[in-house]
């Protein structure tokens, strides 16, 4: 994990910007995953309340607080949902998008309050995590 405390900070800053700001931004996040990647909104379709969505954003937003801190849980996390999520449809290489879906939302949600070194931490964190995920999948024999 190459990233500096500085770069951590501004990350779990602009997460904390975009509750103030929109409160739970979990239908926002989901609209541009589904106009990006709309053969995954079929998958959802018996979620009607909207829970599991809004789980799996907070997990995976637990699981970026968790890369920042003492990453304790989220590489195994992401190692088993990984696996899960390719066995219901979502290969590898759409799987690690969902952060960067989070990511493009929050800087839309922050505007002109999202900064040039805000988007250079995200951009860090989102390669480990695609590398990690590259990784992974290449070890579990998976379709990248
Ligand atoms: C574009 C990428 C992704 C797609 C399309 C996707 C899709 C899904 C779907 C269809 C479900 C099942 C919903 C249901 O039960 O009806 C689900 C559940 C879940 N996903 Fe994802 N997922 C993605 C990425 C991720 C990532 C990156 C994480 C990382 C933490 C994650 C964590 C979870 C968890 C924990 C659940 C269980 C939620 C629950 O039912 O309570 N997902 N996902």
């Amino acid at each position: 994990m190459s990233l500096t405390e500085e770069e951590k900070s501004l990350i779990e800053t602009s997460i904390e910007r975009v509750a103030d700001i929109a409160g739970d931004p979990a239908a926002q996040v989901y609209a541009r995953l589904f106009a990006e990647q709309p053969e995954m909104e079929p998958l959802f379709v018996l979620d009607r309340d909207g829970n599991a969505r809004g789980h799996m954003l907070a997990e995976a937003l637990d699981c970026v607080f968790d890369l920042l801190g003492p990453r304790a849980y989220a590489p195994t996390l992401i190692q088993s949902e990984l696996t899960n999520h390719d066995g219901f449809g979502v290969p590898p290489r759409v799987f690690a998008t969902f952060f960067r879906v989070v990511r493009d939302t929050f800087r839309d949600i922050l505007g002109d309050a999202w900064s040039t070194e805000m988007d250079a931490a995200w951009e860090a964190l989102l390669s480990d995590i695609d590398a990690f995920v590259e990784e992974q999948a290449k070890k579990y024999g998976m379709e990248v």
